[in-house]
Order: structure tokens, then C-alpha cells, then sequence
């Protein structure tokens, strides 16, 4: 999450049982590294990393989680184009890049990024679909469920097209404490991509009821984010 899961949170709280981590979302472009600035002065956690620095930064933060983690590793970026993201690909030790089409801070929608990139499908499948012919690693997209005018089947189907590894759903379900399941059983009825389902898991049952619409993993957000889990990832 952004300006909190850097290498040493990832590599603590890995040792929960976790078989991947996500690094970031760092802002990997001059264009959203500014609105990065832009929202770390209204007073959210942001990463704020020069652009020139980025990839020698998250050298440093993988060999972080490496002290104590053999799982994968994953790094959630967001850029207007994708040739940044192919870069953070090649560095060693980074097992999956996640192109962000989620955030929904104004600052980086208003320059087409993060969930403004849900609207235009076939420019998001072309964008993923060049990280995916060019990038080192596997790759994942995050979207966000619920985005008002976005057809969350549509935009499954064009991730699946563009070849990219998972697909990881945040079921956001405005006013809800609970997951948007139904989404998340829609996307798995009619795509055969791996289901990374996101949102609101924060004990065995909410977890469950996860796997059980579709999900082919889970992932867990603001449950972990004081460093450790209060539920036992091995009991679900
Ligand atoms: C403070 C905060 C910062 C976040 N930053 C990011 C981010 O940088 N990239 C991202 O993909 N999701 C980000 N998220 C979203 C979470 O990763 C997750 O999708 C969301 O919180 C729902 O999952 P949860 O119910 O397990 O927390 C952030 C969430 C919070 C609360």
C-alpha cells in the first residue's frame, strides 16, 4: 500500500505464511512521481522516490524482503507508460510487475492512470500487452470493482487477451465492509485467468468466502497492515 509496504514491512510480514508480496505502489514516471509529491502534501502515505533513483531504490528494497523471504515478489506500479515498468521488471529478485489501474487518488486519474485506465479497455490491453511481451517477470494488473460507467467482465476478458499473468480484483463494494463477491463469481465465469481476489479479508471466513466465489488466491491489505495477521493463513 502506498508509502507503507516497503522492503522491510514486506519482508516481516511475509513470514505470516504469505506466498507473495507486494511491494509499493511507487509512482514510476516523472509524470506520476509529481502527483505522488502532490498527494504526500495533502497528507496521505505516499512513496516518493526520484525518478532516476527508482530502480536502484527497489534493488535495495527486494534485497530487503530477500533476508528473509523465498517467495515471490511482486512490485505495484503505476506509469503512464509502460516502459518503466518493463525496467522495474528486470531487476533481480522481482518476480511479478502489477500494472495499477486502481488508484483512485484525483492526482494520478487526472493524467490517465490508475483506475481512469478501467475506461478505454483496448489502450489498457495494448499497454499491458507490451509490458508483457518485454518485461523480465510475470506480470499482474489491479483493478478496482465498482468504478461507475466500468464493466468489470470487459475489462477481465481484455487483461486475459493481453497475456498478463493474474488478474487481481479489488471487490470494492462502495458502503460495504464485505467483498463485491458477485463480481469477483462474474470475472470467474467468464475468464480463465488467474484470480487474485482483494477486499475486506480480515479473518478464515471472509477468506473463504473469497476462494469460494472464484478467487484462485487471495490477497490482504489493511488486515496486515500493523505488521502482523490476527487469523492463521494456513487454516483457510
Ligand atoms: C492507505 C492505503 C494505501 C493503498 N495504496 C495502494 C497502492 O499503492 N496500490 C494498490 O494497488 N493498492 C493500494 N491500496 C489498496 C489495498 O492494496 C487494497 O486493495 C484495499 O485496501 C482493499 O483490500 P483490504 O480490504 O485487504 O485492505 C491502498 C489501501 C490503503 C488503505
Amino acid at each position: 500500500m502506498a508509502g507503507i509496504t516497503d522492503g522491510a514491512f514486506c519482508r516481516d510480514i511475509s513470514q505470516e505464511g504469505f506466498d507473495m508480496v507486494t511491494l509499493g505502489g511507487y509512482n514510476a514516471d516523472d509524470h506520476t512521481i509529481q502527483a505522488g509529491r502532490e498527494i504526500l502534501a495533502r497528507g496521505r502515505p505516499e512513496f516518493v522516490v526520484d525518478e532516476e533513483l527508482l530502480l536502484a531504490y527497489l534493488e535495495d528494497q527486494v534485497k530487503l524482503v530477500r533476508e528473509r523471504f523465498e517467495g515471490s515478489v511482486s512490485v505495484n506500479l503505476r506509469s503512464i507508460t509502460p516502459d518503466p515498468i518493463i525496467e522495474v521488471s528486470k531487476i533481480r529478485g522481482v518476480d511479478v510487475v502489477e500494472v495499477n489501474a486502481h488508484c483512485r487518488q484525483k492526482e494520478i486519474t487526472s493524467l490517465g492512470c490508475g483506475q481512469a485506465m478501467l475506461r478505454d479497455v483496448l489502450t489498457l490491453e495494448e499497454y499491458v500487452v507490451e509490458i508483457v511481451e518485454k518485461a523480465k517477470s510475470l506480470v499482474s494488473v489491479k483493478i478496482r470493482a465498482n468504478v461507475p460507467g466500468v464493466n468489470e467482465v470487459e475489462v477481465a476478458k481484455a487483461v486475459e487477451r493481453s497475456g498478463a499473468n493474474f488478474l487481481h480484483v479489488d471487490a470494492m463494494l462502495p458502503g460495504s465492509d464485505s467483498a463485491d463477491l458477485n463480481i469477483i463469481r462474474s470475472i470467474k465465469e467468464n475468464t480463465s485467468i488467474f484470480l487474485l481476489g482483494n477486499n475486506s479479508i480480515k479473518d478464515v471466513v471472509s477468506a473463504r468466502k473469497m476462494l469460494n466465489a472464484g478467487a484462485d488466491g487471495i490477497s490482504i491489505a489493511r488486515a496486515a497492515i500493523g505488521g502482523s495477521l490476527n487469523f492463521d493463513l494456513s487454516r483457510i
